[in-house]
């Protein structure tokens, strides 16, 4: 187990849905949710990325079920929502993580490339809280989609990833307003620049990673522990009454309008 500052009690009891599940931010959310007293199911698309976090969840004394679905397809997700619900009896925690993303130039960038970004981390989105969504209001239960701040100014070479977070993020305070009233909080966390996932060693060259650290606040990049510390807390009671709030985790990053790209 990794160390906390919380108590490793504070969801436990709870089932926590997690999408992208098997690796990057979304991986480190599972495990510490694991870590603090959730079940855990988490979905993929291929099965073998779901594999060595089912593992390493069990391995820590957790449970987790490990489904693979695309969430551009609906009827998988509510297929693996059912599954979860068979398997641990309900769901009251869900958290959008499944993104996708690559560095391309929008006039080079094809209308498919556009829309595959936009089905994946967007529809997905909606797909999941839409068919998560009777289970939820249930267990008076809760939303936590993973957003960016790359919208917040613009960022070159992102438009697709821009405008599916955007959308994500209208997903977040829409389904707020409207599911409130079921009991079910809807908060989203947008990071920045986490310096220890695949996506970032992939989309940051080296050099430029330097140049960037010298113009965050905080003097560093984030590490995927930081996010996995505000999700705790935006789906522990601990934040009760937080609903609608996208909470950016970035050292203060998107102020000085440092570019990522
Ligand atoms: C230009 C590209 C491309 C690239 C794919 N496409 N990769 N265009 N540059 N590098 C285009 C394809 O040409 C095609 O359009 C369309 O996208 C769909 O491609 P497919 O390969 O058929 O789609 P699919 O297999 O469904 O998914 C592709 C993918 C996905 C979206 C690229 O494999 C993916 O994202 N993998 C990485 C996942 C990831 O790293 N997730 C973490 C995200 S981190 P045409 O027109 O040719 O048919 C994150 C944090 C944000 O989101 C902040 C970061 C700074």
């Amino acid at each position: 187990m990794t160390e906390t500052i919380f108590t490793r009690d504070i969801l436990q009891g709870k089932v926590a849905f997690v999408t992208g599940g098997g690796t990057g931010i979304t991986g480190g959310i599972a495990r510490a949710m694991a870590e603090h007293g959730a079940k855990l199911a988490i979905t993929s698309r291929k099965t073998e990325n779901l594999e060595p976090m089912k593992k390493l969840i069990e391995d820590g004394g957790g449970e987790c079920l490990a489904v693979a679905a695309d969430v551009r397809d609906y009827e998988a997700v509510e297929s693996a929502i059912a599954q979860t619900v068979e398997h641990f009896g309900k769901i009251d925690i869900v958290v959008n993580g499944a993104a996708g993303n690559f560095l391309c130039a929008a006039d080079e960038l094809s209308a498919n490339g556009f829309g595959t970004v936009v089905d994946i981390d967007t529809k997905g989105t909606f797909n999941v809280c839409r068919a998560s969504f009777e289970e939820l209001k249930r267990s008076k239960g809760q939303i936590l989609n993973i957003s960016a701040t790359l919208h917040y100014l613009a960022t070159p070479m992102q438009i697709h990833v821009s405008a599916a977070k955007a959308g994500v993020d209208a997903i977040t305070r829409n389904l707020s307003v409207e599911w409130g009233r079921y009991g079910i909080r809807v908060n989203g966390i947008a990071p920045g620049p986490i310096e220890d996932t695949e996506g970032m060693k992939r989309l940051l060259p080296e050099p430029l990673k330097d140049k960037i650290t010298k113009k965050i606040p905080l003097g560093r990049f984030g590490r995927i522990k930081d996010i996995e510390n505000a999700a705790l807390f935006l789906t522990s009671d601990a934040a009760g009454y937080i609903n609608g709030v996208t909470l950016v985790v970035d050292g203060g990053q998107w102020l000085l309008g440092t570019s990522l790209a």
